[in-house]
């Protein structure tokens, strides 16, 4: 494959590629001084990003450093884009400058696709709209089986703001490949008109599926995309599906707490729940330079072209 567009594209053979990758790459540099593989030297990595990110865009700077690619990091705040300049004529820019995979994040769904067929180079989706974000859910499917050593039977719950969650969509397709199985709880209001084509269990009752569970993923409550009519108030929100330390004693004794970030601690999250033993969040972050890096490596083939 030439592009990572969406975890839905993705097959078990090609997920668990992803994941082995990772995993070769974690070991071969555990108890490095020096954490750098030569494998893209004299290739050039573009982020180029239109919205807001901290660990994706770190994470993805990482990863093309660690294997030795030159690394351009793109915001769109502060360049041309100001002027009016396009996603195309942009990316075209960039590719002239000689970038050999650009690694997008857009605040519009399906722009990853639109730039994949502009460009020669290899398009990874950092995050597009509500759609996608697929390197998000192999680094949290990485760090389930890292954890529970298995993905095939893993009962997960992605909890909370389902509607304008890209990394839950990517979660949904990419862990049900995988042979987890996820249960969607939400609202009514915070779920997709569509879910009930998704290869998901649906429940409105947080206490009724954590003792189930194996795996509790909580999703941010995106309150800048959010309409007063789908979230009338915190505290009730928090008081119906927020994750405290009383509902964290109802897992079973091997489950996980997961969350992508960035959190609302206090609100669909705990404090100290977000910090306790069972919470992978930190994991979940330095995972994802394994697992970016895996990607470039095999998106990138390791030899200049
Ligand atoms: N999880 C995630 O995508 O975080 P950032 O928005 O900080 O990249």
């Amino acid at each position: 494959k030439r592009h990572l567009l969406e975890a839905a594209d993705l097959d078990r053979a090609d997920a668990t590629l992803v994941l082995d990758t990772a995993a070769q790459i974690e070991s071969a540099l555990a108890g490095r001084e020096v954490k750098k593989l030569p494998t893209l030297r004299g290739r050039t990595v573009v982020n180029l990003f239109y919205e807001d990110s901290t660990r994706t865009r770190i994470s993805f700077e990482l990863a093309a450093k660690r294997l030795s690619a030159d690394v351009i990091n793109f915001s769109a705040k502060g360049s041309s884009v100001s002027k009016g300049e396009s996603l195309k004529d942009t990316a075209l820019t960039l590719e002239a400058m000689g970038s050999d995979a650009i690694v997008v994040r857009h605040p519009s769904s399906g722009a990853p696709h639109r730039l994949a067929g502009w460009v020669r180079g290899s398009v990874v989706n950092a995050g597009d709209g509500t759609h996608e974000h697929p390197t998000q859910a192999l680094l949290d499917a990485y760090t389930i089986r890292r954890r529970l050593g298995r993905l095939d039977g893993v009962r997960v719950a992605v909890v909370g703001d389902v509607l304008h969650s890209r990394v839950a969509r990517s979660n949904v397709w990419l862990l049900s490949t995988l042979g987890a199985e996820v249960t969607l709880v939400a609202p009514p209001t915070l779920l997709p008109v569509g879910v009930g084509s998704w290869p998901v269990q649906v429940s409105y009752d947080l206490d009724a599926v954590l003792p189930k569970a194996d795996v509790v993923m909580m999703l941010r409550v995106q309150l800048e995309r959010m309409n007063a009519s789908f979230f009338p108030s915190a505290r009730e929100y928090s008081r119906r599906y927020g994750l405290d330390a009383l509902r964290l004693a109802a897992l079973g004794d091997e489950a996980v707490v997961m969350h992508p970030g960035p959190m609302n601690r206090g609100m669909e999250i705990a404090a100290d729940v977000a910090d306790s033993v069972r919470s992978t969040i930190v994991e979940q972050v330095a995972n994802g330079v394994s697992v970016r890096m895996a990607v470039l490596y095999l998106l990138l083939g390791g030899a200049s072209s």
